[in-house]
């Protein structure tokens, strides 16, 4: 696909990966929208990148996801490039049954539900251009779970499979549809849980992510594994009980 010249939102694209990506498509010369809950770092990478234009949204919540979508229609009708990005990581001890998982955010709204609601509010735009695309940013915890984050690692398994499912549904049609598939990256998502667990490692820098991204787009490689997440995606096919036993070990 073509990225030159064309118009794209990234969800989450005030920071991390979305924000790589946003940088990223901007040198390819492209017009590029972002959105997320924190004005603060929405304004500072509008600030530092003239032509970045955001929109505070909370893609968990339908009336900011019908803003978002009215803003773009108004203001960039051309919308060629969707790409669902936000999202959260959080330790959830399911033996601590609601308690746990209802003491945060909501992981299912936010990493599944508002893509897949995202996609099909867009969807209409994209499909009058001659060519667009949706990309998903699912993870390499989508092939092999981290037990200690269980509905990140389901939501992840989820986007994976409704994005296979899009993509064949969209056959025939000017809409691609890809997968980014990112191995742990240095971002802020889920620091704090991964400094309890003692990982000193923090991944790869972001903007590795985005040029791996960018290149594979550029390719039609529709599923675009990065670093680690090879591995992962091997492992879930050739060795399914030992890539989980490495992933969690007792
Ligand atoms: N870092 C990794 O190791 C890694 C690995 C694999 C996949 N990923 C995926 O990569 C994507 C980007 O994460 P990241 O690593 O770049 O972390 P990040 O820097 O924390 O980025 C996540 C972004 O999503 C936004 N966001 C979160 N909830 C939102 C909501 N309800 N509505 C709108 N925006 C929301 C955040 O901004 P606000 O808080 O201001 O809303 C933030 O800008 C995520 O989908 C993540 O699951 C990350």
């Amino acid at each position: 696909m073509n990225l030159s010249g064309c118009t794209a939102l990234v969800t989450g694209g005030g920071t991390g990966i979305g924000l790589a990506l946003a940088e990223a498509l901007m040198a390819e010369g492209s017009q590029v929208l972002i959105c997320g809950r924190r004005e603060e770092p929405l304004a500072e990478a509008a600030a530092r990148l003239p032509g970045l234009e955001y929109q505070v949204c909370d893609v968990s919540v339908a009336e900011d996801r019908d803003a978002l979508h009215e803003w773009v229609r108004r203001a960039h009708p051309g919308l060629d490039v969707l790409i669902n990005n936000a999202g959260i990581q959080r330790d959830v001890n399911l033996r601590r049954g609601l308690e746990d998982l209802e003491a945060g955010e909501n992981e299912i709204l936010i990493n599944l539900e508002a893509a897949v609601y995202l996609t099909a509010r867009f969807l209409p735009m994209l499909l009058k251009r001659d060519e667009a695309a949706v990309v998903n940013v699912t993870s390499g915890l989508a092939f092999v779970p981290l037990a200690a984050a269980p509905v990140y690692c389901a939501t992840k398994a989820g986007l994976h499979s409704y994005t296979q499912s899009l993509r064949h549904q969209l056959q025939g049609t000017p809409v691609k549809v890809f997968e980014l598939i990112p191995p742990a990256v240095d971002t802020g998502l889920d620091r704090g849980a991964r400094e309890r667990r003692g990982e000193s490692h923090r991944g790869i820098p972001a903007v590795e992510v985005a040029k791996a991204a960018l290149a594979g787009i550029k390719k039609d490689h529709f599923e675009i594994p990065v670093g680690r997440a090879v591995t992962l995606m091997q492992g879930l096919r050739s060795d399914p009980e030992g890539a989980f036993k490495a992933m969690n070990p007792d």
